[in-house]
């Protein structure tokens, strides 16, 4: 069998005896004619193999370069030299893909992530992405044992879809017409979506929840975690035009009962991490440590990174509401001395994120929930507060804000009174006959529930400490560009 071997993690977590195994894996650096350091991406660390001279041929030594794909066997000794426990002495070496030094982009010496960035199809084998992308699978998978845990069912919702959940209209279409100009119109001119593959007008999803609460209204309790797509032209650290959400939904569920259950996720998948990726994240603390060592004193965390997901993981996160939050704005030093580029102009204004962190890293030192949120700067779906002053009407939303990436979470109780609905939906202008599937809900059996979507690369970066989003998806979208 081509495939027996042994897992370097698995190997350097053994005992040196002189057992004989197979690895295989890709050369990080070849010292000296003698020290193979091996790796195969179970771990960041390498089996150093090493190669007694003169027992191999030279034409094999020659091909041992950065990045060749090999398979040793040997025996597992002691290491006699410093840093690691076990060497491999290789008994026989097949080369199984040459690497051609000379034109092989990832030299063993530090390279910068944007330049990595232009080499993303490679960059998985240098150790900060080796990490990034370990810790990002324990984060994904901890997301469904979280919730398989608690007897919620995972929905597949669609990727194409007709409605634009969150009314924002930054949607990429989805067409087979021709573009050239020769589509089928309309007597007015446009185009006739009804000659269309699907026969009507299409895009991919920018949300999953509006299916997600047909699911929550039959299973009670579902979530979903699939690519979401957003034509919005930020050029951000934080933002992708495709990227992975994370979208629970709960029957019988108050705004309340939704903070906490989000409280209770983003410490359970960040515990998750630390309990099962150390060895990585102990790694990406470092590197961020090191990379901060740049920066001048005020721009340095105030925590190293595992410092920090211990310090969310023991304490609870601020709750407020926008109202308060605006006053504390209103009234800080920072908005007084006009150090904010948007100035605090009162009741009604949308946060910028320059607001939500300073809330987050300057006020509060921490995560922070803000709920209750002016109606009109949201979403058409949300609960309208009972009781609100004329004017100052809010709904029942929340945003988590998390240090160094602002908002991380966003989410609300939905209106689940039909009249409510309707009449918010006619003002937003939301084409209520379109979305007939999702006013049946509450037209039959309808109930209190609630839910958010986090956004997946903004926990991973959260936790990673990476701080630009193109670093913890494989191979980003972003406007300008989609290589690979
Ligand atoms: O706040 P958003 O737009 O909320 C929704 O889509 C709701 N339908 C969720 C729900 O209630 N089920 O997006 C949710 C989260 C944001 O808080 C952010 O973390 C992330 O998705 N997000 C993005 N992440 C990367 N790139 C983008 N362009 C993002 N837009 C939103
Ligand atoms: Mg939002």
């Amino acid at each position: 069998m081509f495939n027996k071997r042994i897992k370097i993690k698995e190997l350097l977590s053994q005992e040196p005896a002189e057992q004989e195994v197979t690895v295989m894996g890709w050369v990080r650096t070849f010292r000296n004619n003698q020290f193979i350091a091996l790796n195969d991406g179970s771990t960041n660390n390498n089996i150093q193999v090493v190669v007694e001279l003169g027992k191999f041929p030279d034409e094999l030594l020659k091909r041992i370069t950065t990045s060749a794909a090999l398979k040793v066997t040997g025996a597992v000794v002691a290491s006699l030299g410093k840093g690691q426990k076990m060497d491999l002495k290789a008994g026989n070496i097949e080369i199984l893909g040459d690497s051609d030094a000379e034109k092989y982009p990832l030299q063993p010496k530090k390279h910068s992530l944007e330049f990595l960035r232009e080499i993303a199809h490679l960059r998985f084998r240098t150790s900060t992405f080796g990490s990034v992308f370990r810790v990002r699978h324990a984060l994904a998978f901890a997301v469904h044992k979280f919730f398989n845990e608690k007897g919620f069912v995972y929905m597949h919702t669609p990727i194409i879809t007709a409605s634009d959940a969150e009314g924002a209209g930054e949607m990429f279409r989805v067409t087979t017409l021709p573009i050239d100009g020769t589509a089928p119109k309309n007597e007015d001119g446009s185009i006739n979506f009804k000659e269309d593959f699907f026969g009507r007008s299409t895009n991919l999803t920018v949300s999953g929840q509006l299916e997600g609460e047909l699911g929550a209204t039959a299973f009670g309790d579902i979530y979903t975690f699939g690519p979401t797509f957003r034509a919005e032209n930020s050029n951000t650290t934080r933002h992708l035009a495709e990227f992975w959400m994370i979208e629970p939904e709960m029957a019988f569920y108050d705004i309340e009962d939704n903070m906490n259950l989000a409280e209770e996720f983003i410490k359970y998948i960040i515990g998750y991490a630390i309990e099962n990726n150390k060895e990585d994240l102990e790694f990406l603390a470092q590197r961020l440590a090191d990379e901060e060592k740049q920066l001048p004193q005020d721009k340095r965390s105030e925590m190293g990174l595992m410092e920090k997901l211990e310090f969310i993981l023991h304490n609870n996160f601020e709750r407020l509401t926008y109202t308060d939050a605006i006053n504390i704005l209103g009234e800080s030093n920072h908005n007084k001395k006009k150090k904010f580029q948007y100035e605090i102009t009162g009741w009604g204004m949308d946060l910028q994120s320059e607001h939500e962190r300073y809330l987050v890293e300057k006020h509060f030192k921490k995560p922070v929930i803000l709920y209750n949120y002016p109606a009109a700067i949201k979403a058409f779906y949300m609960r309208q507060n009972d009781g609100c002053e004329p004017g100052k009407e809010t709904v029942a939303a929340m945003d988590i804000l998390a240090p160094g990436i602002g908002e991380i979470v966003g989410g609300s109780q939905r209106e689940e009174r039909l009249d409510k609905l309707e009449r918010r939906m006619k003002e937003m202008h939301i084409p209520a006959e379109e979305l007939w599937w999702y006013l049946d809900t509450r037209r039959f059996g309808t109930v209190p529930h609630a839910g958010f979507g986090l956004g997946f690369e903004r926990m991973v970066q959260f936790v990673t400490g990476m701080t630009n989003i193109r670093d913890v998806i494989a191979f980003p979208r972003t406007p300008g560009s989609a290589e690979f």
